[in-house]
């Protein structure tokens, strides 16, 4: 049926993202059979031959996709274009590219222009486009923008400013690739398909909900653009705030993008705001130090490529968000994320209120609170975590699982974060994408932190080894309210 038709340029082209995401997501939907007309204009500075470039794509798409048919079919439907940014000429010879284009695959004149590439040209860009008249066209024209949007609110209104003179807030598409993982889409589902969840969903029921995001990776060779952002720029303000926002949303009246959105919104603001001799209380930070994992030594964040080895940039961040609304009133949410942590996981801890009186007490025994655990990644499922009848004794508990896990059933079959992102822009569904609205709360809310972190040299960095579960203050924000974080494997 409507399969999607454009002409795709992606500025950043030579980078890892269009190499290790955007021409495996591609490749993937063509596969499918999901592409309609399509064409795929590389833009990057290095001079490269189209004989080049569609080398490199075939490259990416056997390594990162797997891909072993139609490989060269799939890549001359890739052209490339030398780029100088600030020059116009550039784009005019870009225009008459995508006009030619347009003309022979018959691509309707829909534009997407996908910004891969370093932040400080985003701007510049919009701006050019619309100048040379790339984004005067007879189909759709859209912008697909890639993260860091902005390092605060001020700097992420400057940038909206900018491309808002070229494309108007539907047309814009602000990458936030966790909205694209299956079971960040799936936090809704499950929260207003269930009977069982949506009656409990609030401060009555719910003690607390933890969410935790951790890598076992290190800075790796992003050191210069990490000591500019840190953990709490990095994965705070865009992915642990969104997931934040699908937890405490109100149900939406519809599920369209509009009305998604805007409870998502009205999520962000009925954050509690904190005053700058707040932040310690509600948030902590760590920095990795070196660490042994598997008889090897890793290094310090302050010993990595591009990091000043006095840095005060954190590699993890915890954070207590309150959500000062009639179901939320009370319920403190948890977050936390680091690099260089023991594992690779991204979940979610739904930790429900005692009952009110525990019949099968014993000394030194506790019930355990009922837990609804959103696994995101690696593995894709939710357990619930329940209290039994212990089997031959009278009147004993033990704690039981009720596990779903996508990933035995229909994991090769769900899609990449990025090919669902990429297609939703080229269907024109801004869902999953984040409104300026979100961007702009989002940032309000951390730049009091980053503000006074950036102020208050951190005295106990390094304060966490490399392959650990991060620093000691990170439990104490939780212990201070009586919590623990749960750890489930
Ligand atoms: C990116 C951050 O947005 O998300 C990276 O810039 C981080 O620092 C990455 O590693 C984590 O994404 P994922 O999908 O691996 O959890």
């Amino acid at each position: 049926a409507n399969k999607p038709t454009a002409l795709i340029v992606i500025f950043g082209a030579t980078g890892d993202l269009a190499k290790r995401k955007l021409f495996p997501s591609i490749y993937r939907l063509f596969q499918k059979e999901k592409m309609g007309n399509f064409a795929v204009v590389g833009v990057a500075r290095r001079p490269l031959t189209e004989e080049e470039f569609q080398a490199n794509v075939k490259d990416s798409v056997t390594t990162f996709a797997g891909a072993t048919e139609n490989i060269d079919e799939f890549a001359s439907h890739f052209y490339y274009h030398s780029h100088d940014v600030t020059n116009e000429a550039s784009y005019i010879k870009l225009r008459e590219m995508a006009e030619s284009l347009d003309e022979q695959y018959e691509l309707s004149g829909n534009r997407i222009f996908y910004l891969a590439m370093a932040p400080e040209f985003f701007g510049t860009i919009a701006e050019q486009l619309k100048a040379q008249n790339l984004t005067e066209t007879k189909g759709y024209k859209r912008l697909v923008i890639e993260k860091p949007f902005g390092t605060s609110f001020d700097s992420a209104q400057i940038l909206n400013d900018k491309i808002r003179t070229a494309f108007s807030e539907d047309e814009i598409y602000r990458i936030d690739h966790y909205l694209g993982k299956e079971m960040v889409q799936n936090i809704e589902v499950i929260r207003f398909s269930n009977a069982l969840f949506e009656p409990l969903w609030n401060s009555r029921y719910i003690s607390n909900i933890q969410v935790t995001s951790s890598e076992v990776l290190g800075v790796e060779e992003r050191g210069r653009y990490y000591e500019t952002s840190g953990a709490l720029r990095d994965m705070v303000q865009n992915h642990l705030m969104q997931m934040v926002a699908l937890l405490a949303m109100e149900p939406p009246i519809r599920l369209e993008t509009e009305e998604i959105r805007s409870e998502k919104v009205r999520a962000l603001r009925s954050l509690r705001p904190l005053k700058k001799d707040e932040v310690g209380q509600y948030f902590v930070r760590g920095q990795y130090d070196e660490g042994v994992v598997d008889g090897e030594t890793l290094p310090a964040y302050r010993n990595e490529h591009m990091v000043d080895p006095n840095s005060n940039t954190e590699t993890f961040v915890a954070g207590k968000l309150m959500i000062d609304n009639f179901r939320w009133a009370g319920v403190p949410f948890y977050i936390r994320t680091g690099k260089r942590m023991e594992a690779k996981s991204t979940r979610i801890v739904v930790q429900f209120k005692d009952i009110p009186m525990n019949l099968y007490y014993k000394p030194n025994e506790t019930l355990n609170p009922n837990l609804l655990v959103i696994h995101i990644q690696p593995e894709e499922g939710i357990t619930l975590h329940l209290n039994a009848k212990k089997s031959g004794k009278n009147i004993e508990t033990q704690p039981v699982q009720l596990a779903y896990s996508s990933s035995k059933v229909d994991r090769i079959n769900t899609p990449e974060a990025y090919e669902k992102l990429l297609f939703d822009s080229m269907r024109g569904d801004a869902t999953n994408f984040t409104h300026w609205d979100e961007v702009a709360l989002s940032w309000k809310f951390v730049d009091t932190i980053s503000e006074v972190w950036e102020n208050t040299k951190e005295t106990s960095f390094p304060n966490y080894p490399a392959g650990s579960t991060g620093p000691k203050s990170a439990d104490q924000l939780l212990e201070e309210d009586g919590n623990f974080w749960w750890h489930i494997d």
